[in-house]
């Protein structure tokens, strides 16, 4: 007998048109290959490898399997908590195949994850679950967290190091937004896409001088 297709997905997301993902991966790349060579990252480079000396090339170091986009509800086929709720609202029913612009402000490199900061609008803001931003997070840094406007945390995977796991993005971005928050901004430097800052362990955030747009299309995702 034919298996029964599980109800709910694994996720829910903005998933950017393929022209589109090909436009937004030239233009990362293009960074991490710009970062790799800069002096202020050479300093932190021991928090990217253990062999001394050792260069890094970021386009290796980060993998990404999955097509380009942002996730609102991670639903892990019906196991996680508020899942079927969510597929079940109306904004979710009426989101699914319509087109929505999404724009990138910010990139963010750490050890573990290379990723976009997306700023949703409010209109996006309706597809965002309530208390979505906290998900998983560290005892330590929900008070942080919770400082935060909804929907800090949304943001696109553009790769994982060996072994690190997309939800992995997320939490690296809150970590920054956090610290930023808190005035802990180290080393900044000027680059022709934006200021890039460093803060504390492996952790840069570029501020993109312009928001980077893409078009994408809501849907669910199931592998
Ligand atoms: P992200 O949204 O940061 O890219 P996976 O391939 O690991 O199953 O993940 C599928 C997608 O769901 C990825 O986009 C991933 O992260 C996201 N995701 C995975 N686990 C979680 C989680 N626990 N909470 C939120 N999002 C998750």
């Amino acid at each position: 007998p034919e298996e029964k297709k599980p109800e709910l997905p694994l996720f829910y997301g903005w998933f950017l048109l393929k022209e589109e993902e090909e436009r937004i991966k030239c233009a990362t790349m293009d960074f991490l290959k710009t970062l790799d060579t800069l002096e202020a990252f050479k300093e932190h480079i021991s928090e990217f490898t253990s062999e001394a000396n050792k260069e890094v090339d970021l386009e290796q170091y980060f993998q990404n399997p999955l097509p380009l986009h942002c996730t609102t509800k991670f639903c892990d086929y019906g196991k996680a908590e508020g899942a079927k709720e969510y597929a079940e609202l109306q904004v979710v029913k009426e989101a699914t195949g319509k087109s929505e612009e999404l724009s990138v402000t910010a990139l963010i490199v750490t050890p573990r994850t290379f990723g976009a900061r997306v700023a949703l609008t409010e209109t996006q803001l309706n597809l965002w679950p309530e208390g979505e931003d906290k998900v998983g997070v560290a005892p330590t840094l929900l008070p942080g967290v919770e400082s935060l406007p909804a929907g800090s945390r949304a943001h696109v995977t553009l790769g994982c190091s060996a072994g690190v796991e997309a939800v992995q993005t997320g939490l690296d971005l809150l970590e920054i937004l956090v610290l930023q928050k808190e005035g802990k901004e180290g080393t900044q430097v000027e680059m022709d896409m934006g200021t890039l800052s460093y803060l504390s362990e492996g952790r840069w955030y570029l501020a993109l001088r312009e928001a980077i747009t893409a078009d994408t299309t809501f849907s669910s995702f199931s592998e």
